[in-house]
């Protein structure tokens, strides 16, 4: 098997200047709130901080990590929770994070999740959409980035767990 990117989609440049876009449209909506960051582990994860650091809201931070690829190319199609909450966020506004939403399945599992335990909103900022594949209805809030039907991986994105700490998001060229 061999892999290698193919192409940069998105440059760190690029990557950077559209969270300064998203965070200040963040700052404006939520001003006079607090928010629970909510980031989705461990593709989140660079996605997540970048975006923590330009917030002037107050915020807190908890994690979640779900996983429904296991390393591959293509959904499993279930969600396994491998990590849950630390806090409660009965009565709370909280901001799910994640890189990317593709089927939609993780986001509707952590919609359909996290509205059981009665927060007083629930919004979700994603990075990259990828709208092609979608087999769940889902309403993001703030999307970054829409994409093409490609896999990507870096800045968060993983193939069979590599790539996740490339500072920009590649084309992956997969023989298997
Ligand atoms: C990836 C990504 C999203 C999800 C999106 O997670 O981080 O959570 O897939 O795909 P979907 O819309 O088709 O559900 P993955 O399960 O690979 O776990 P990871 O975050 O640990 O890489």
């Amino acid at each position: 098997m061999e892999h290698r990117i193919k192409k940069v989609l998105l440059s760190e440049e690029q990557i950077q200047k559209r969270i300064d876009e998203l965070a200040e449209q963040i700052n404006i909506d939520y001003e006079g709130k607090s928010v629970i960051m909510i980031g989705i582990l461990r593709g989140a994860v660079m996605f997540f901080t970048d975006l923590a650091k330009r917030l002037t809201i107050p915020v807190k931070m908890d994690f979640m990590a779900v996983s429904s690829y296991s390393g591959g190319t293509r959904t499993s199609g279930v969600v396994r929770m491998v990590h849950d909450l630390a806090e409660n966020i009965e009565g709370k506004d909280v901001l799910i994070v994640e890189d990317i939403v593709d089927s939609g399945l993780t986001l509707s599992y952590l919609v359909n999740n996290l509205t059981l335990r009665k927060p007083n909103s629930i919004r979700i900022c994603c990075l990259l959409d990828k709208p092609y594949q979608r087999t769940r209805d889902i309403e993001t809030n703030y999307v970054g980035f829409e994409i093409a039907n490609e896999f990507v991986v870096g800045y968060g994105l993983d193939y069979k767990e590599y790539y996740r700490n490339l500072p920009y998001v590649g084309v992956l060229d997969v023989e298997e």
